[in-house]
């Protein structure tokens, strides 16, 4: 993940337009006076689904955070870069500073390893029993270097200071709390079984103290730091790398202990998302290393929304990946893979633990028989809405339609198949009902059809993945420079990825790659090196021209449906929106008119 994709993906656009504007919540989004010009009514809305904000009158103009931020503080991309990165709390040198991390990560070395010492101490006594009582054998101990906290408050952070680490270090890798008041000091784990946590190269970068008995809260985890962000960890990933890669298979499940059970038993392609739903993170990592992931669900609710809540965000992840390589291997369409991702439904009141310790080839033909992802969440979620009145069944298909839309066509037909049986109509009425929520508006149901086109689709990925048309536009700029010409007056807002707006801006003024690499900031060098490597069809000029106009087209149809439903979801649901935005959708529905025809934006 690049740093700014890093810095995107822990910022909302909520958090960050709030300060600045009072934003009223309106509809699935929020909307206020624009804070860019004077008006009396409100035409600036924020759509947190698309982390987009937008303004509908005079400024004509939106973005995402990092555009919103250059406008409000007046910034270029590179001091709205370093403000973003300060204030999300990213290293911008994206190596770190490789000093302060081998400190960190040698401190919590130290920890871990005084942890395991105490342990085995008279005073890790209840912690050694309450182990054997959860049945874990030796070598899981030993592998997992599971530890106690003793509980008199200074023990780790004696013992640290005694190892020659300043307590600031203790401090900065969250195990040592200063109390701000007394400027006193004190373990921030105490009385705890202690779970080390790994990155994937096997540092400790992190604890999960887990209480002795049923006190709550039943775990305590270190506190993100510079070298431990729970998002993006996987734990036991370091033991399961090599299995993971070789079986190009993923095994989640939630917690350390169900990890441990498994990795005991010989499941060593398992990994723990740490209880929160999957982080789109966690799922870009595990991207790069495998094509079939089996997310085995804890069988309570709670833990089964948390994995419903996250389907959705894997599933964006995985999909944008796989548009894009689709895009790269155009020439070699037979070797792209689809990303094959599973459910394992358990059994009440068996987590995945518990199942392998009491029949672990049940919990075997569990994880083989998982079920995919939309066979499992059709009927789940049908599960969940009043079927017997329309808008149980139309809240179903808001539910799951982008993901069914997100298919290649034969899987498309065949799970819209599903999803009408499910919830009891006629495949007639279904794409009807898709027509109508998609846009949710008589006049510009003719822009949109039952079969999406492929960039109304992407336009629901993720915004801090890889937009692949947009990059094969600047590919073919940057190739055939010849080209500029016809994307010349284009409106760079057409532009998704703040990355690419910022290439597209700086080449179209430059005439030289030279110069391209000189006037863009240095954190976009990997992503400009990634652009010049993209493979363009070698074809005659007028072929190129067309595709370059074509492209464009389509980047500029995009921006107008997406505004166009940044107005519909900014107003109370079921509601006509406002006359002026009525007018305004009026105006977008005349621009995704004229831009069938080629070159509108040539001025
Ligand atoms: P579980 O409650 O399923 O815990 O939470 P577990 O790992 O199975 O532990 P046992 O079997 O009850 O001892 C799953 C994961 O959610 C995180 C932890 O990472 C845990 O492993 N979690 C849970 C917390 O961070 N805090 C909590 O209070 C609870
Ligand atoms: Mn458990």
């Amino acid at each position: 993940m690049s740093v700014i994709d890093d810095i995107k993906a822990r910022l909302d656009i909520v958090d960050v337009v709030s300060p600045y504007v009072a934003l009223q919540k309106s509809g699935r989004g929020f909307k206020a006076n624009c804070p860019f010009h004077n008006e009396k009514t409100p035409s600036f809305v924020v759509n947190p689904e698309r982390q987009s904000w937008r303004c509908f009158g005079a400024c004509a103009e939106g973005g995402g955070a990092f555009d919103f931020v250059m406008k409000a503080e007046n910034m270029d991309f590179g001091q709205a870069l370093h403000l973003l990165a300060q204030r999300t709390g990213v290293q911008l040198e994206k190596r770190g500073d490789p000093e302060k991390s081998d400190i960190l990560h040698s401190v919590n070395r130290a920890a871990a390893t005084f942890y395991q010492e105490t342990l085995k101490t008279e005073e890790g006594r209840q912690a050694r029993n309450y182990i054997d009582s959860r049945k874990l054998n030796d070598s899981s101990i030993e592998k997992f270097i599971l530890g106690y906290s003793p509980s008199s408050g200074d023990g780790l952070k004696s013992h640290l200071l005694l190892h020659d680490f300043k307590i600031e270090q203790a401090i900065e890798a969250g195990l040592v709390r200063q109390d701000e008041e007394s400027g006193r000091t004190y373990d921030f784990f105490r009385g705890r079984l202690m779970f080390p946590i790994f990155d994937r190269r096997g540092n400790v970068v992190g604890f999960g103290g887990r209480a002795l008995d049923d006190s709550n809260p039943k775990y305590i985890n270190t506190s993100a730091t510079s070298i431990f962000d729970k998002r993006n960890t996987l734990y036991a990933l370091n033991f399961a790398i090599d299995k993971v890669r070789d079986q190009r298979t993923a095994v989640v499940v939630e917690g350390y202990m169900d990890a441990i059970a498994a990795h005991e038993h010989g499941y060593t392609n398992v990994v723990a998302s740490m209880g929160t739903a999957l982080t789109e993170q966690q799922v870009a990592q595990l991207r790069t290393l495998a094509d079939k992931f089996i997310l085995a669900l804890d069988p309570d609710a709670a833990g089964q929304e948390a994995t419903l809540r996250s389907l959705e965000s894997s599933w964006r992840v995985i999909q944008s990946n796989a548009a894009q390589q689709r895009q790269r291997s155009q020439s070699a369409l037979s070797q792209w893979k689809t990303t094959d991702l599973r459910v394992a439904a358990l059994p009440e009141g068996l987590d995945p633990d518990a199942l392998i310790r009491q029949d672990a080839s049940r919990w075997e033909s569990i994880v083989a028989d998982a079920a995919p992802l939309l066979e499992f969440l059709i009927p789940n979620i049908a599960a969940r809405f009043d079927l017997t009145v329309p808008h149980g069944k139309s809240q179903v298909v808001d539910a799951i339609w982008p993901l069914i839309a997100a298919l290649d066509r034969l899987d498309r037909e065949q799970y819209a198949q599903k999803l009408a049986d499910a919830i009891g109509v006629s495949m007639e009425a279904l794409r009807a009902s898709v027509g109508n929520h998609r846009t949710s508006n008589r006049q510009s149901r003719r822009t949109e059809r039952y079969e999406p086109p492929p960039e109304v689709t992407e336009s629901t990925l993720n915004e801090s993945f890889a937009e692949p048309v947009e990059e094969y536009i600047l590919a073919l700029l940057i190739n055939k420079p010849d080209l500029k010409e016809f994307a010349e007056n284009f409106d760079s807002q057409c532009f998704y990825s703040i990355e690419n707006r910022e290439v597209f801006t700086n080449w179209m003024s430059c005439s030289k790659i030279e110069e391209l690499w000189d006037s863009v900031d240095e954190s976009l060098h990997p992503h400009l090196t990634h652009i010049t490597t993209i493979d363009i069809l070698s074809v005659e000029l007028i072929e190129s021209e067309r595709a370059l106009t074509e492209m464009l087209r389509r980047l500029q149809r995009r921006f107008h449906i997406v505004d166009q439903q940044n107005i519909l979801i900014s107003g109370p649901t079921g509601e006509p929106p406002p006359r002026e935005l009525g007018e305004r959708i009026s105006e977008i529905n005349e621009s995704i008119r004229q831009s069938e025809h080629m070159g509108v934006w040539r001025k």
